[in-house]
């Protein structure tokens, strides 16, 4: 009684460990059931950043801030009506509307195909897109696990996100919460190759930090004018996916505390400057990185949904 008890107990402690939940995700998941679907995301997020060039930073901070709350499970897009969800905790207050909208339209795009039609996750269809936002900027295309079910919960006291004053034990901390190395916090960093960041992130750091660069001090203090000003985070190519970031940290222009406390603490310092020598190697990284931290809390059938519509569970 007592072994099958405890053959029990191991079965549902394997049940529910990540690696087992990872275990049902496979590239090729949707080949039979929606055989066209990579190519419809790739036109979808095609046509968003042509609308718009903050598309592309906003749909990879999404899946980001998605994979670490609750695990990828697109919990991050649902809208409760009693006002309490991830997106509207302050944490999630600057992710940007171009990437909830990138995903509602691939959504769309993928659901006008009948074959496909509701049968397509929208947290896939975030890590598609993620996929497609870094490619079709320049940066490596990589082949996305799929098979993840939707999350039917969505709360603001579940929100718990790495802030920019981080340290290196802080950011360690954090991600090895998800199961993911330093290595692969150094290189999902890298992700700051583009996009923005609001003044209030970075501002209390110019003339206070001896890490940052004076020349760029004096550059941003000019920039922070209003409540509306922002500096991007990587000023030397912005909308590009490239190792610009870490080249940036190596001369003291990281924006935020916690990209440039990855050249500051010598204990990151070394991988760092490697990705700033070897591009390949970053991009290399940068996708078994992202394919690891799409395995967090992966959601399945029994416990998750493919959601109709992203905004709200069925
Ligand atoms: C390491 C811990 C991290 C911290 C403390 C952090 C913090 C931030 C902050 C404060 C912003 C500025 C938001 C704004 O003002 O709009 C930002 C933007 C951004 N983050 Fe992170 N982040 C982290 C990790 C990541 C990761 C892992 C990714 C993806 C792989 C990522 C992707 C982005 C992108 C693309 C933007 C630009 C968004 C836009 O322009 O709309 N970040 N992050």
């Amino acid at each position: 009684m007592a072994n099958l008890r405890l053959a029990l107990l191991a079965a549902a402690a394997l049940l529910l460990s990540p690696a087992f939940a990872a275990a049902q995700l496979r590239t090729d998941y949707y080949a039979t059931i929606c055989p066209n679907l990579e190519a419809i995301v790739r036109g979808s997020v095609k046509y968003s950043m042509g609308q718009s060039p903050i598309s592309a930073p906003a749909a990879l901070r999404l899946f980001f801030h998605d994979c670490a709350v609750r695990g990828c499970d697109a919990s991050i897009m649902i809208v409760n009506s009693n006002g309490d969800d991830e997106w509207r905790h302050p944490d999630d207050q600057s992710l940007k509307q171009e990437g909830f909208q990138t995903i509602l339209d691939a959504k769309a795009a993928v659901d006008s195909d009948p074959q496909c039609r509701h049968k397509v996750s929208c947290a896939d269809i975030l890590a598609l897109a993620a996929r497609e936002s870094v490619s079709q900027s320049g940066g490596p295309s990589y082949p996305v696990e799929l098979g993840r079910y939707d999350g039917k919960i969505s709360t603001k006291n579940s929100v718990v996100l790495p802030h920019a004053d981080f340290n290196l034990d802080q950011l360690n901390g954090f991600f090895s919460g998800l199961g993911l190395s330093q290595t692969d916090m150094i290189a999902l960093s890298g992700g700051h190759t583009m996009g923005a960041a609001d003044c209030s992130f970075f501002q209390y750091r110019i003339g206070t930090d001896p890490s940052m660069d004076p020349n760029f001090a004096a550059q941003l203090g000019g920039t922070c004018v209003n409540s509306q000003s922002f500096a991007f985070l990587d000023g030397s190519t912005p909308v590009k996916f490239d190792n610009a970031y870490y080249k940036n940290l190596q001369a003291g222009r990281g924006l935020l505390g916690s990209d440039q406390v990855l050249h500051a603490d010598v204990r990151s310092r070394g991988t760092v400057d490697y990705y700033a020598y070897d591009q390949g190697t970053f991009f290399y990284d940068f996708a078994n990185a992202m394919t690891r931290l799409g395995r967090v809390g992966v959601k399945t059938a029994a416990d998750g949904e493919i959601r109709r519509d992203c905004r709200f569970p069925n």
